[in-house]
């Protein structure tokens, strides 16, 4: 269209009346086009920054001017950043645009008159056909955003923390119990004063010191499971972290019976993992497949890329979960095994969290049963911004 008009107004002397007129109701139409788009960006809930590739301004909304302490004069002769006051958001806005490739939205708190706002800053470039064409800034107000993800982030370990505290206290009940019984069997041993009172002393003593253990490795675990993790991520190859474990357990699996069929993704990110934390993860969900099947059967792992996630299946043969136990095998303490803590999968599942991801089971009773574990891919380099029309 652009290119049309600047060919009318060269050959402008040349056109007869008609002309002049369709070309002038041709730009006005163009006009309106430009000012319809710039109602539209203006009426959006965050503000908008375009710039030219030379990085100097081509449009600014008005929320922007809301948001952020801004230059007020000569705002066509400077670089989007000089714009920008605040010099966090900046520096930002500087380095992102200089390093030509979208990094990931910061988030960034501004003093004002009367609280404190959260603003989100992201920055990414405007492409058409393969060329860039400049870049779109924008700013969201986040603040009752995140205000309402640290109050549920409150609420949901608050949660947590009351069901441990309900299973704590249902564990130490039965050690409590029995200390109480023994220590009456005492009491009357020592009433009675016979023959056989020092051995049944004995006895009676070193029940209640396996108690009193016991009641010490539940506090222990429980500390364990509640306390912050100290994780160190680095950016790591999930599928090298499961190759090492299977090479790991490889004897135990062979011995009882259990075919491994791997499928690892190709060219998958590198994920930012605690690989200590993630292999102990992995190792209790493995542990539980293999006790799922005592008779033997197959392991199958699969790594794959979908959704900005890395995707980890780990399925099993096994004898699967009662469908009304499903929901309860994340609690602490829950086992149907006779020698089993029901700590392993509170561990897994706190692990996941704390590297951002997901965990999901599937089961069926006498088939097997699925976890897939979801990890966020670190966000360096996002999607590009496509602008199919002519540029801003
Ligand atoms: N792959 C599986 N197949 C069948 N049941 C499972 C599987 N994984 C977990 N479960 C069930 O979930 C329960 C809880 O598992 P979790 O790993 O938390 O504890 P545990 O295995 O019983 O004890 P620990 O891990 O301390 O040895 C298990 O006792 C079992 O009933
Ligand atoms: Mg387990």
């Amino acid at each position: 269209m652009r290119h049309l008009v600047s060919k009318a107004i060269e050959s402008l002397p040349k056109l007869d009346s008609g002309q002049i007129n369709n070309l002038i109701s041709i730009l006005a139409e163009e006009v309106k086009d430009i000012e319809l788009l710039e109602m539209v960006l203006s009426s959006l809930p965050f503000g908008v920054i375009v710039a030219r590739p030379d990085h100097y301004i081509q449009f600014m909304n008005i929320p922007v001017k809301r948001m952020v302490p801004l230059q007020q004069k000569g705002l066509d002769k400077l670089k989007a950043w000089e714009v920008i006051l605040d010099s966090d958001i900046s520096n930002f806005v500087k380095e992102s645009l200089l390093e030509a490739e979208t990094v990931k939205p910061r988030d960034f708190t501004l003093e004002t008159l009367n609280r404190d706002i959260t603003l989100a800053v992201g920055v990414m470039p405007v492409v058409k056909e393969g060329s860039i064409q400049g870049d779109f800034i924008y700013i969201e107000d986040v603040t009752d955003k995140r205000l309402e993800e640290a109050r549920l982030r409150r609420a949901e370990s608050l949660a947590a923390m009351t069901t441990m505290a309900a299973s704590v206290a249902h564990e130490i009940k039965n050690p409590l119990g029995s200390i109480s019984i023994y220590l009456q069997l005492m009491q009357k041993s020592l009433n009675t004063d016979s023959e056989s009172c020092r051995t049944d002393l004995e006895d009676y003593l070193s029940i209640i010191s396996e108690e009193v253990e016991r009641l010490n490795s539940i506090v222990v675990d429980y500390l364990f499971a509640v306390r912050p993790m100290d994780t160190h991520p680095i950016p790591t190859s999930i599928n090298s972290i499961i190759e090492e474990l299977i090479t790991f357990v490889q004897y135990e699996l062979m011995e009882a019976g259990i075919k491994v069929e791997e499928y690892p993704g190709k060219d998958l990110p590198l994920l930012n993992l605690d690989e200590k934390l993630i292999k102990q993860a992995l190792l209790n969900i493995i542990k539980n497949a293999l006790a799922a099947m005592e008779n033997g059967g197959t392991l199958t792992i699969r790594t794959y890329e979908k959704d900005n996630m890395v995707h980890m299946r780990i399925q099993d043969t096994g004898i699967g979960i009662p469908a009304d136990l499903v929901s309860k095998i994340f609690e602490p303490y829950f086992t149907t095994k006779d020698n089993g803590s029901g700590l392993g999968l509170t561990v897994v599942y706190k692990v996941i969290k704390e590297h951002g991801g997901e965990l999901r089971v599937f089961s069926k009773e006498g088939e097997g049963t699925t976890f897939t574990i979801l990890l966020p891919i670190p966000q360096t380099v996002n999607k590009l911004l496509v602008w199919k029309g002519e540029t801003i």
